[in-house]
C-alpha cells in the first residue's frame, strides 16, 4: 500500500469503487471481473475481513492436515490462510496458493517473504486453468464464492488431488429468509459479501456444485446460518468415511 495520507486516500477510493462495481446477480462468476475487482480491493482486503479470522482456524482444522502433506489454497488472496496451513504441514510439507489476482498475490508474497517460508509456492492463475502439480493431499477453498460457483474450476482442482485427497470449503451463505432474523442477517450478508464476489448465484447453498462432484460431502452450517464449512474427499484409497456421513449428496448439519 502507498504511504501516508495519499496511500490511505487511494485505498479508500479503491474500496469505494469496489463496493460500486457492477454486480451480475444471477449470472455465472466472471474471472476477468474478479481480477479487476481485486485490483481495487487488495489494499483494504485484510482490514475489511478481519472478523473472519476465527473461521480460518476452523477451516484449517477441518482439513485434518498432517506434517509433510501438500495442501493447495485455491483463491488464496492475500494469504491470510497460509499461516494456518503452513503450521500444520510443517517444513517437510508444502503449501501451494493459487489466485488470479496479481494484486492480492503481491500481499501473499510479502507475507511468505516475511515469514521466510521456503515451502510455500504461489501461482497466479485462475482456478479454472491452474496447473499446479498433481497429487496434492488436500485443498482449501476459503471465502471464494466465485470459485465455488464455477464447475470448471472445481473440476480442474479436484482432478489434481491424489486419490482420497481431502477438500474443505468455507464461506458465507444466505440464512433462511423465513427465520425471525433472516431478513436483517441476509442484508448484512449482502453488504459484507457484495464487494468481494462477482455473482450471488448459488449463495443459498454455495457447496452444491462441490456436492455434485464429491460422492460424500458433509456440510456444517455455522454462524447462525450465515456460514458453512463443507468437508469431503475425492474417491479412492484410503477410505476416509467419517461417522455421521452418508452416501448420495451433501449431508447438512445445522
Ligand atoms: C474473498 S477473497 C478470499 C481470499 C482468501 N481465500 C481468504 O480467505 O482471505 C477471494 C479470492 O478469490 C480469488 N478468485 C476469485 N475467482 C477466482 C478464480 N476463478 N480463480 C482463482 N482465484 C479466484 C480472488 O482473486 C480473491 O483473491
Amino acid at each position: 500500500m502507498g504511504g501516508g495520507r495519499h496511500g490511505l486516500r487511494a485505498a479508500a477510493t479503491g474500496a469505494a469503487r469496489a463496493l460500486l462495481h457492477p454486480l451480475r446477480l444471477g449470472a455465472v462468476p466472471d474471472p476477468a471481473a474478479a481480477r479487476r475487482l481485486y485490483r481495487l480491493q487488495a489494499p483494504t482486503y485484510e482490514w475489511l475481513t478481519a472478523a473472519a479470522a476465527p473461521w480460518r482456524e476452523r477451516a484449517a482444522d477441518a482439513l485434518r492436515l498432517a506434517p509433510g502433506e501438500t495442501v493447495v489454497d485455491v483463491g488464496c488472496g492475500s494469504g491470510l490462510n497460509l499461516p494456518h496451513l503452513e503450521r500444520r504441514v510443517g517444513p517437510g510439507g508444502r503449501v501451494i496458493g493459487v489466485d488470479l489476482s496479481p494484486h492480492m498475490l503481491a500481499h501473499a508474497r510479502r507475507r511468505v517473504g516475511h515469514a521466510g517460508w521456503e515451502n510455500v509456492l504461489l501461482l497466479e492463475a485462475s482456478a479454472e486453468e491452474a496447473a499446479f502439480p498433481d497429487g496434492a493431499d488436500a485443498v482449501l477453498i476459503c471465502a471464494a464464492h466465485d470459485v465455488m460457483r464455477s464447475p470448471r474450476a472445481l473440476t480442474n482442482v479436484l482432478a489434481r488431488l491424489r486419490p482420497g485427497g481431502r477438500v474443505v470449503a468455507a464461506g458465507c451463505k444466505w440464512t433462511p429468509w423465513w427465520t425471525p432474523l433472516g431478513g436483517p442477517l441476509n442484508v448484512a450478508m449482502w453488504m459484507a459479501n457484495r464487494p468481494f464476489i462477482t455473482t450471488f448465484e448459488g449463495f443459498g447453498a454455495p457447496w452444491s456444485h462441490l456436492g455434485a462432484l464429491l460422492p460424500e460431502l458433509s456440510v456444517e452450517v455455522v454462524a447462525g446460518g450465515c456460514g458453512y464449512i463443507a468437508s469431503g474427499a475425492v474417491p479412492g484409497p484410503p477410505p476416509r468415511r467419517r461417522s455421521g456421513q452418508r452416501r448420495g449428496g451433501p449431508t447438512v448439519k445445522l
